[in-house]
């Protein structure tokens, strides 16, 4: 695996492999800490990010590799001065082992890996993808449901514009019979494009209108803030937010994911509920990365 790209690109066999990798990792870290001796990662941010840009630089740290990072590069890169994308890569490449990049372009990745002669990881591309947050969330629904096929999984908040949906999407494009159950305000739908890939890969997608029609046994409910900071438009505010109330008309097994941040769209007085995954769905995802960071650099020996 060279680069981390798109949701696309992982086979079930990668899958496994990476999700075994991070459960060997995480029970043993010691074994691992010189892994990435001697490499140095750098992380080029160009949009917010708490955990994924922690995360990526905590697991390369433990690995024993080294971190060059840009947090702000909105308004702390040269791109402020009016440098193209294609330019910043052409010179960090020159410096670095790898890129872990965020960015606003749909496109931001594909357009990095043309140019850059290192592996180039897509930590979030506007409202595109970012797989490797899928990559944490499958992960967790394999540790907490034992399976990744055989799911009803219902999807929630801002269809159209949040990336962590379209690449979960493709990600269990993968798996055999997953339903996707998705209830959002009408002018936050999943877009066709995505119904299509549901179906086209064999899973099943049903449009729900309230929580009623979302089933009592449905395993994952996977919510999401509305990325109001996307559009010019007013978004408006969540109208289907997942409280006690709504959480306990659904089985004792329904798992309740979000990628956080997340805004109102979950009360907090669900929380302390055993089914409340979020937040160890978040460290999760250190060990996903630090799995992945030691895939990639397998790779380019
Ligand atoms: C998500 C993102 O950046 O797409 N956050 C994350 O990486 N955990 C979700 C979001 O910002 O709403």
């Amino acid at each position: 695996m060279k680069n981390v790209i798109s949701c696309d690109q992982f086979t079930k066999e990668d899958l496994k492999e990476i999700f075994d990798l991070a459960d060997v990792v995480r029970a043993n870290p010691e074994k691992y800490m010189n892994a990435l001796n001697g490499k140095v990662v750098t992380t080029l941010f160009f949009e917010p990010s708490t955990r994924t840009r922690l995360s990526f630089e905590t697991a390369v740290v433990r690995l024993g590799g080294r971190l060059v990072s840009t947090e702000n590069g909105k308004t702390n890169s040269s791109s402020t001065k009016g440098e193209t994308l294609e330019d910043t890569i052409r010179v960090v490449t020159g410096y670095t082992d790898a890129i872990v990049m965020r960015h606003s372009f749909n496109d931001a990745a594909e357009r990095a890996a043309k140019i850059a002669t290192v592996p180039v990881i897509n930590a979030g591309s506007g409202k595109g993808e970012h797989p490797t947050q899928s990559l944490l969330d499958a992960y967790t629904i394999r540790r907490e449901k034992g399976r990744l096929d055989n799911l009803k999984i219902a999807i929630l908040g801002d269809l159209i514009n949040g990336r962590t949906i379209h690449s979960l999407i493709k990600l269990f494009g993968r798996y055999e019979n997953i339903e996707f159950y998705a209830l959002s305000k009408e002018n936050l739908a999943l877009p066709e494009k995505y119904v299509k890939i549901i179906e086209e890969t064999g899973n099943k997608y049903f449009k729900c209108n309230s929580f009623e029609d979302i089933p009592k046994d449905v395993d994952v409910m996977y919510h999401t803030r509305i990325q109001a900071e996307r559009c010019d438009e007013d978004l408006g505010k969540e109208e289907f937010i997942i409280n006690k109330k709504v959480l306990n008309q659904f089985s004792e097994d329904t798992i309740v994911l979000h990628p956080l941040p997340r805004v109102d769209e979950i009360a907090t007085d669900i929380d302390n509920d055993k089914r409340a995954m979020f937040f160890k769905q978040a460290h999760n995802g250190m060990w996903v990365r630090m799995a992945l960071l030691l895939k990639v650099f397998e790779e380019e020996k």
